[in-house]
């Protein structure tokens, strides 16, 4: 049995990983990713991003995601697609522009009606908006802010729901899980969007926690209820704990299993929690080191593709 199967003999839907085409020519990331047991779910680690998908104004290039996307699905997997309206990864065309409310509106709704219309039918979810906030829950300075105030959220939720209303529209952020005020912001988030009467589907708790500072598994599930009682769906959608020191100690192997532990316990103690993916799953492909200088190992596989204590705990849990 893997994680995948384990998961969904637990009642969920999915356990799944990032993925992105540099792992295709890896023959032991591919033999443990395409065993359908392991993984149910893949997110496409930055192919469907806006700098990828529409370098250009009004070029769209899907090249990339669709490689992931066909890969996925030849193989009988889903797909979690990620992401539409962000500050980061954006072309210096919309990062750059200079734009009145009418004309960013116009590109914010080509943009994601180019993108969902091409992978209509084909994504279990999509992040709409992803990262609003800053940590004390106030909205994040941006491109989207600047011009068009709170509103760029009900906004990109209302055009998302117009080309593709089946699949599940997410608001996806990070530290919610360990900041109350942020968590506090996208609760308020939550009520905009359905206060202007566009549909949301889901939060998404990216989950980049750190060894030894991961909430436990009863304070995070009660955050995952905070957002459950909205009426929507939950989902932790980048889980990675990283180490702060490197290399970890057998102890800290530990403390990371238990971490671990706790998130994905907290995914099952919450119904509506509806499945788990990590950021990775080979320290040898983790976003960790290279952005936070001296982190690492976040992953519950080695470089080399051996098992850790995190990953036998959570087998053990499930
Ligand atoms: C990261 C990717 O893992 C990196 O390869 C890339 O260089 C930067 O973006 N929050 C998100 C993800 O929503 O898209 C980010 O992914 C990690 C943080």
């Amino acid at each position: 049995d893997g994680l995948h199967s384990l998961m969904v003999a637990a009642g969920k839907l999915y356990f799944g990983t990032a993925m992105e085409t540099n792992n295709f020519n890896d023959a032991a990331y591919q033999a443990i990713s395409t065993d359908k047991n392991e993984f149910g779910m893949f997110t496409p680690e930055n192919s469907q991003k806006w700098e990828v998908t529409e370098p250009k104004q009004a070029q769209f290039v899907f090249t990339q995601a669709d490689a992931v996307a066909q890969k996925v699905k030849s193989n009988g997997q889903l797909l979690r697609c990620h992401t539409l309206t962000w500050h980061s990864q954006l072309p210096s065309f919309v990062s750059s522009g200079t734009w009145t409310p009418a004309t960013l509106t116009a590109v914010i709704t080509a943009h994601i009606t180019n993108v969902m219309t091409h992978y209509a039918g084909q994504c279990y979810a999509w992040d709409v908006v992803n990262e609003a906030l800053n940590e004390d829950g106030t909205f994040r300075e941006s491109v989207f802010l600047s011009t068009l105030g709170p509103a760029y959220l009900p906004l990109s939720f209302s055009i998302a729901s117009k080309v593709d209303p089946s699949t599940k529209l997410y608001y996806n952020d990070f530290n919610l899980e360990t900041s109350p005020r942020k968590a506090d912001g996208a609760v308020k988030i939550v009520q905009l969007i359905q206060a202007a009467g566009a549909q949301i589907d889901g939060v998404g708790f990216q989950a980049h926690l750190n060894v030894g500072q991961t909430p436990s598994r009863a304070a995070l599930a009660a955050t995952l209820g905070r957002f459950v009682a909205l009426g929507v769906e939950v989902a932790y959608t980048e889980l990675d704990v990283a180490h702060a020191t490197m290399p970890p100690s057998e102890a800290d192997r530990e403390r990371q299993a238990a971490d671990y532990v706790a998130a994905v316990g907290s995914c099952l103690d919450v119904e509506r929690c509806v499945g788990v993916t990590v950021w990775q799953f080979s320290d040898r492909y983790s976003w960790v080191p290279g952005t936070f200088p001296g982190k690492g190992d976040a992953c519950l596989y080695t470089r080399d593709y051996q098992k850790k204590p995190a990953y036998k705990a959570v087998v053990k849990l499930l």
